[in-house]
């Protein structure tokens, strides 16, 4: 099973980058097969709302975006980090996520895909569960299965990453929580 993890930052190997690493290792770890998709490398333009995918479900723009929907759609488990940006996540991040409507048009293509968030601010309290609940949103609309770090909702970290020793533990128990679920999912 394969576990993808989506950076929602714009820049290269920071917080988020090292947070999503941390993630795949512990999936890694426990047997799963991982991908990245850095949105530090890819340039998403917005969705324009032309309302082409309802008829054909698929996009019309011709970007980034082109060659990450076979990835994203291969994914058993997502796990995505973001930072927040003004209490939610940065514009790369929901760009992203507004172009995945195509996979509600293919017969909801990402139901039962289990999905993890992680936040992490410059602010120990700047917004991080709100930013966690919006990506769950985002999860709970494609009928993806949204869980949390097995306590409460998932990776909420105050950077620097490296030193919130206790927002670390949250982004380990959070990818674990996602690799628990796709394995009791698996064993029925
Ligand atoms: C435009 C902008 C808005 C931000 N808004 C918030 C915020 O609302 N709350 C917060 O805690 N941090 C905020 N930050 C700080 C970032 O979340 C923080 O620097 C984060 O670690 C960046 O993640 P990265 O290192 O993965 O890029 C903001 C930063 C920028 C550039």
């Amino acid at each position: 099973m394969k576990i993808v993890g989506i950076s929602g930052s714009p820049r290269k190997g920071e917080n988020s980058e090292k947070l999503i690493d941390l993630a795949l290792e512990v999936a890694e770890d426990l047997g799963f097969a991982v991908d990245r998709v850095l949105l530090s490398e890819h340039a998403i333009t917005p969705c324009t709302g032309c309302g082409s995918c309802a008829d054909t479900g698929e996009c019309v723009v011709r970007d980034a975006m082109t060659d990450l929907y076979p990835l994203i759609k291969s994914a058993d488990g997502l796990i995505v980090a973001t930072p927040v940006y003004f209490g939610c996540m940065t514009a790369q991040l929901k760009a992203l996520f507004d172009r995945t409507l195509p996979f509600r048009k293919q017969g909801f293509a990402l139901s039962g895909t289990v999905g993890g968030a992680i936040a992490v601010g410059g602010s120990r309290n700047g917004g991080q569960e709100k930013t966690i609940q919006a990506i769950h949103d985002w999860m709970h609309i494609h009928g993806m299965i949204p869980v949390g770090d097995n306590s409460h909702f998932g990776g909420i970290v105050y950077a620097p990453a490296e030193s919130d020793l206790v927002g670390l533990q949250t982004v380990r128990d959070t990818a674990k929580k996602v690799c628990d679920v796709l394995e009791m999912m698996s064993s029925r």
